[in-house]
C-alpha cells in the first residue's frame, strides 16, 4: 500500500506504526512542503524509515535541525570528531566488538528530563549481517486498550522518573554530579500529544514509581503497565539495512535494542541526533 501525501511516497511498514518515505535524499535541505509532509507522516506513523541514505555527521545535523533545535550530548562526547553527534555502538575502547549492547529496556529517551526528546534520529553506519532490531511500541494504542476505569484512574497519575533509580535497575551507582545534573523529575504517566492531540503513556525505564503513592505500589504497577504496552500488537520490529535512517517520535512511543547478533563478533554502529522536546502535559 502506497499512501499519497501530498508529494510524498509513504508505504506502512507494520500494522500498528511505522511507515517508510521513498525517493527522497536527505542530504539535500526539503522542500517547505515536503518538510511539513515528512513531520505529518512522523505523526501519525511515529517512526519514519529511509532507505539508503549515506549522511556525514554535518549532514544529519542539517537534517535535524530542519525539524527543531538539536539536543547536545557534550558530556559523553568529549575529544570525539562531532560533539553534536552521539555514536551508538557495542565497540570497545579497542575499536572492536565488546559483546555489549546499550538500550535493551523499554524507555523513551531522556525521559528523566524536565523536556524529554521529541525525537530521535538514528542512521545506520555499520550493521551485523542480522538482528541488532530495535523495538517500538505504540504508546497510543496501548492507553487506548485500558478500561474506562483505568483510564480515569491513570489520567490523574504523576510518574517520578530518575536517571539514579534506573542506574540501580543495571547495578550502576550514579554519581554525585549525574544526580545533581539530572534530579527526579514529575511526569504525568498519561500524556496528551502536542501535535495530534491524543492521549498516550509515558513511561519506560526511567520511570520509578507514582508522585506521592506507595514506591512498591507505584514499581508495581508500572511493570504491569509495561507489560501491557509492549504486547505483541502494539510492537514494530525494526529490522536495520545499513544506510537506514530512523526518525521516531519519543512522545508516544516505547523502545529498546534487540542484541539478536553476535555483538562480540559483529559491529554495529549508528549515529545519533535527538530533538528538543516540551514538557510533558
Ligand atoms: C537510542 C536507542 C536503540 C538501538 O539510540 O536512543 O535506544 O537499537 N537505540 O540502538
Ligand atoms: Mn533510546
Amino acid at each position: 500500500m502506497s499512501l499519497a501525501m501530498e508529494k510524498l511516497d509513504v508505504r506502512p511498514l507494520s500494522p500498528v506504526l511505522g511507515a517508510e518515505v521513498v525517493g527522497i535524499d536527505l542530504t539535500q535541505p526539503l522542500e517547505p512542503t515536503i518538510r511539513r509532509d515528512v513531520y505529518d507522516a512522523f505523526c501519525r506513523f511515529q517512526v519514519l524509515c529511509f532507505r539508503d541514505q549515506r549522511l556525514s555527521k554535518d549532514q544529519q545535523i542539517a537534517f535535524t535541525e530542519q525539524f527543531g533545535t538539536l539536543e547536545r550530548h557534550i558530556a559523553r562526547n568529549r575529544g570525539t570528531d562531532n560533539p553534536l553527534v552521539h555514536t551508538v555502538s557495542n565497540l570497545g575502547a579497542d575499536g572492536k566488538p565488546s559483546g555489549k549492547v546499550g538500550s535493551q529496556e523499554w524507555h523513551t529517551d531522556k525521559s528523566f528530563r524536565p523536556e524529554p526528546s521529541l525525537a530521535t534520529i538514528l542512521h545506520a553506519v555499520t550493521m551485523p549481517p542480522e538482528g541488532g532490531d530495535t523495538c517500538f511500541a505504540n504508546m497510543y494504542a496501548a492507553y487506548d486498550a485500558l478500561s474506562d476505569a483505568e483510564k480515569a484512574e491513570l489520567d490523574r497519575v504523576r510518574v517520578i522518573h530518575s536517571w539514579e533509580l534506573s542506574q540501580q535497575k543495571h547495578g550502576r551507582t550514579a554519581t554525585p554530579e549525574e544526580i545533581a545534573d539530572a534530579p527526579p523529575m514529575s511526569h504525568p504517566l498519561v500524556r496528551v500529544h502536542p501535535d495530534t492531540g491524543r492521549k498516550c503513556l509515558f513511561m519506560g525505564v526511567h520511570a520509578s514509581h507514582f508522585e506521592g503513592r506507595p514506591m512498591a505500589e507505584g514499581r508495581a504497577r508500572l511493570a504491569a503497565l509495561e507489560e501491557h504496552a509492549t504486547q505483541p500488537h502494539f510492537v514494530y520490529r525494526h529490522k536495520w539495512r545499513a544506510g537506514d535512517l530512523l526518525m521516531w517520535d519519543n512522545r508516544c512511543l516505547l523502545h529498546r535494542a534487540d542484541s539478536n547478533f553476535d555483538a562480540a563478533r559483529y559491529p554495529r554502529v549508528l549515529h545519533r541526533t535527538c530533538l528538543r522536546g516540551t514538557a510533558p502535559a
